[in-house]
Formats: structure tokens, sequence, C-alpha cells
């Protein structure tokens, strides 16, 4: 037995999340740990909210609540629709979490043990009217290179220039509009990232296996411009975890909390201690750390490609850096982006189909398989009404519920709800079972290796062929001239039905919860032999026929939809 460590990249607070952000993480993540699991394998899934920065406190100030609490609630909204998605993480932890606080200030006081931080003074642009320190992009004003009025202190969105807050011509502050800010000193802690270059090149290097996109991604962080930059971890907010060196104040520190893009990674690990206290025990580590267990766990991380530096650099740099033994991560799989009729997913446009919006128009395996079926996985893909309609209607009603229907409600007609006997397989059954026999090979294979659409591809064709066999050996037909041999090709379908519960689970699961509710299978196992899985039902087994498994998605709702989405969201 294998044991898989498996994270979905940790989406943010603020806000329900689009279509674009589950298919570019949770979802593929969900589909390998769910098929892991299908194979016997020991899995441990995890996710969370990743719940600090000033992105969460200005959220919360617009909806008027103290930002611990908006976490909080936002925290079960997307627990909520994580379940509706039927995401099966073992624990959907937070980042702001205790054990979370005290792994991230541990960390901290490791670094800083091995000589990797170094405290730097800066000046920084301070609010007088917010009582605050303002991060760049929160400070607003004219651009001094194209006069666009809302530039912002980091970028101009208008002409793409990279700017300094002291740039803008008549700054002011984006949380108040306030224009009475000064420059002031603050002192922050930057990881020696430079330090580490060696370590990570070496790390890098020996992950062979990695997509070409991954480890250029990194090499270019690595080698390009000056290299590797030492990077500020610690920001001036209220809201954050607290910057101590392990269970030591660290002076010179107080009020300031460690930058999210340092706490958040950690909370891969502290999830699983969260998902541990939540289980009633302590057995935590043997996932994470080398001496305790974790040397022979395959850990596989899932996220967008825009996440791919902060993986493959920053939080193996903590780690490496830490000079502890913690799991290091094994595989990265990312994603593309999918766009939006023509445009770009937006959270803070409100553009395109959010989570919760999707699962009020159809069940989780609609979204799932046209998503996954569909995932950005080598270039950008993207969602149009008309191609999820396609999609859905030609896969899932026409090809696997049509047989699924087909079958059972035939059988009953003819046999009565149970496995009918009589006849032996001829050549078309001996062909059909030679091709499952190969593709149910290929698709294990593709599984294997992450490659989600092409898994997609084989468990289409494996519908196919059951649809194809279907028409081609005609029961109705058949049963007027020889009724053995009819009840042998109806068993065969029958029997198809259950192995496409068993094969379909991970992309579809609720659907593959009825077809084996409906088929009540005495073996779920993966399939090692398409004989052996088409003579699983014996004769006089009991059945139901399941209601129709996916209803077609219609002209009208097409376009009812594309209405209804093509504005912004409030
Ligand atoms: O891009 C994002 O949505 C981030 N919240 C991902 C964080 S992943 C990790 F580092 F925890
Ligand atoms: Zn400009």
């Amino acid at each position: 037995m294998q044991r898989h460590l498996i994270t979905a990249a940790i989406p943010y607070i603020n806000g329900i999340k689009h279509l674009g952000n589950l298919v570019g993480s949770q979802l593929p993540a969900d589909l390998y740990a769910r098929y892991q699991r299908a194979r016997g394998n020991e899995v441990l899934f995890l996710c969370a909210t990743d719940e600090h920065g000033t992105p969460a406190e200005l959220a919360a100030a617009k909806a008027g609540k103290p930002v611990a609490e908006y976490c909080a609630e936002m925290h079960t909204i997307q627990a909520e629709i994580a379940k509706g998605f039927r995401l099966s993480f073992d624990h959907f932890g937070r980042s702001s979490s205790p054990q979370n606080h005290a792994l991230t200030q541990h960390f901290a006081g490791r670094l800083a043990d091995e000589g990797l931080i170094r405290e730097v003074v800066e000046k920084q642009v301070y609010s007088n009217a917010d009582g605050r320190f303002l991060p760049d992009r929160y400070i607003e004003g004219t651009c001094p290179n194209c006069g666009y009025d809302k530039a912002r202190g980091d970028q101009c969105e208008n002409c793409t220039k990279q700017l300094d807050p002291t740039d803008l011509i008549e700054p002011r502050s984006a949380v108040s509009g306030s224009t009475d800010l000064e420059v002031r000193e603050t002192k922050h802690l930057y990881l020696r990232q430079s330090a580490l270059k060696d370590d990570l090149d070496a790390w890098i290097d020996s992950k062979t296996d990695w997509p070409i996109l991954t480890t250029s991604i990194a090499k270019k962080w690595l080698h390009d411009g000056d290299g590797l930059q030492d990077r500020g971890i610690t920001r001036d907010l209220d809201w954050g975890i607290p910057v101590r060196r392990g269970d030591a104040e660290w002076p010179g520190m107080e009020g300031k909390v460690f930058y999210v893009w340092f706490d958040a990674p950690i909370e891969y690990i502290a999830c699983a201690s969260e998902w541990a206290d939540a289980q009633g025990h302590t057995d935590w580590e043997r996932w994470w750390r080398t001496d305790k267990g974790a040397e022979d766990v395959r850990y596989t991380q899932f996220m967008g490609k825009d996440n791919v530096p902060f993986h493959t650099l920053s939080f193996p740099a903590t780690i490496l850096g830490s000079a502890e033994p913690w799991k290091m991560v094994d595989h990265l799989k990312s994603f593309n982006y999918l766009n939006y009729e023509g445009g770009q997913f937006s959270t803070s446009q409100g553009r395109g189909v959010f989570m919760d919006q999707a699962l009020a128009l159809l069940p989780a395996d609609y979204w799932r398989w046209w998503l996954l079926s569909n995932c950005p996985e080598t270039s950008d893909t993207e969602f149009t009404w008309e191609l999820f309609q396609q999609g859905v209607n030609k896969d899932l009603a026409d090809v696997l519920g049509n047989f699924a229907s087909r079958v059972t409600k035939f059988c009953r007609s003819k046999f009565g709800e149970t496995v009918p006997d009589g006849g032996t397989f001829g050549p078309q059954e001996e062909e059909l079972i030679t091709n499952l026999d190969t593709r149910i090979a290929k698709y294990s294979e593709m599984m294997d290796a992450m490659e989600v659409r092409k898994s997609a591809q084989e468990l289409r064709a494996i519908w196919v062929a059951g649809n194809e066999y279907l028409q081609a050996a005609a029961p109705w037909a058949t049963i007027k001239e020889d009724e053995a041999k009819a009840a042998m090709q109806i068993r065969l379908g029958l029997n198809l039905i259950a192995l496409y519960a068993v094969l379909s689970a991970p992309f579809i699961p609720d659907a593959a919860t009825r077809m084996q509710d409906a088929m009540q299978p005495g073996d779920t196992d993966w399939p090692t032999s398409a004989r052996a899985a088409l003579t699983q039902l014996p004769e006089g087994h009991a059945f139901t026929v399941p209601d129709n498994l996916f209803a077609k998605v219609t002209d009208d709702q097409r376009e009812e939809w594309t209405a209804q989405f093509s504005g912004v969201r409030e």
C-alpha cells in the first residue's frame, strides 16, 4: 500500500471562489485523492482557507465585521460549498489556526537560529487617518507616466509601468481616500533566500520527473537577473500571526505579523495537525516528518501556475532553511487558466460563475465532469455555456446516463429486477472484454500520471464502448429469437453499470453512488480484469432501476444562464 499526502492550494478567505479557481487546484486534487483511495492506498488530502493579509482585512471592513468573525463565517461558507462539490478533504483547515500560529513561529525561530534571517529598516508609507502602514498597492494616485488617476503604488494598471508609491502624484490611501500620508521607518525580517540558492538548485535538479513548465519557472527565478532575492516575511498589519521567535518574543518586532505568503504554505503542515486534533489523536507527523515515518510518503501538490514560484522556491526555502527533517513535495501539478466566455474569470470584478451559483443551477457531477474533462492542463481553456451544454449532454446524458437507463429498464420489462441467467459470452463479448482491458489499463495509467484530460478521454471511451456494444448486440432484437443470449447480453450490461460505478467515481461520485445503490455489487474494488468485473453480479442478484442519472441541459436553460451570468456579481 502506498501513502499519498495530497494538498490543494489553499483558497483566499475573501469571498467565494469561481469555477476557474476550483478547476485550478481543488478539483483535480480531489480527483487524484479519490483515485488513490479507490486503488486501496492510504491518503491524507488537505486543504484550508488562506486567511491573512490585507485583502482579508479589507473584505472584513467592507462587510462591516471584525476580521476574525468575518474569516470564521467565510470559512464555514467555503467548507459547505466544498462539501457541495464533493471535495473529499480529510480536513479543511484554517491558516489562522493556533496550530499554524505555533508552527509558523517555530519555523521563523529555526530560520533565525540557522542565521537565515536579517533585520532590515525600511521606509514605508503610513496613513495617519487609517492609523496604519499601507502596502504599496493600497496607495493610489496619478501615474507620472500616463496620467491615469487610479494608478496603484506598485504598478499603473493603465500603462503597466512598475511604480514606487513615492512616484505617484497626489497619493492617497485606497482604504480611506485620505491624503494625510507620511513616510516612516519600520523594521522587517528578511529570509535570506540567496544563502539557500545552491541547496534549492540541487533540490530542483533532483526532481527529474517534474514537468518542464514547473522546473523552468523555478530555474528562471533562481537564475534570472539578480537571482533569488531575499524576501520580506513580516508586515505592519494587525491581523495575522504575531512575529515571535519560536516561543520567545522578538525584540523590536512587537505589533507586527508574518507575511501571508510565509504562513500560508506552512498551513499545509499545520492542517495535518488540525486534522489529528479533530480526529482525537496526535499521529500527524508520520505524514510530515521523515524521521517519524514520512520517508515513504509521496507528497503531491496541486495549484494554478501563478502559485508555482512560491511552492518551488519560497516554501522549500523555509523547509530547507529550518534544517529539520520535514517532508518536501515530490510532485507538483500545476494548471493554466480557465477563461470565461472570451474574457477572464475575475473575483475582483465578479465576472464568471462562482461556486455557490454553479451548485444552485446543477448538481456537482455536471460541473465536475465538464471542468475536469476540459481543464486547462497544457494551455488556457475556455468555459462557454455552449461548450458546457454540449459536453454534459453528450457524455453524461447521451452516453452514460442513457446506457444505464436502457439496460436496467429493458431488463425490468423482460426479465424482472434480478440479473437474468442463461447464455455464454460469444465473439462480441470477447472483443469488448479485450477492448476494456486495454482501456482500463490506459485509464489507470493516466490517472496515476495525473493526466486529467487524458484520463477523462479514456473514461469516456470506456462508456462509449459499452454503448456501442449495446447498440450492436441489440438485446431487444436478440430476445425475439434467442432469449438466453439476450439474457447474457443484458447481464453483461448490468455488470457494466457496476463497473462504471467504480471507474467513474473519482470524476462523478454522486452518479457513481447511485449506480452502486442500484446494482448493489458485492465487490467495489478497482478492476484488475474486465472479465472478472463483467461476471461479478451473479444470476438472480437483485437490482433496481435508478432514476435518470443526468438530465440534459436544454437550449432554454443555456440561453437563460448565458444572460444571467453575462454581467458582474455584486
Ligand atoms: O493563490 C491563492 O489562492 C493562494 N491563497 C494560494 C496559497 S497556497 C499555499 F501557499 F498555501
Ligand atoms: Zn500609467
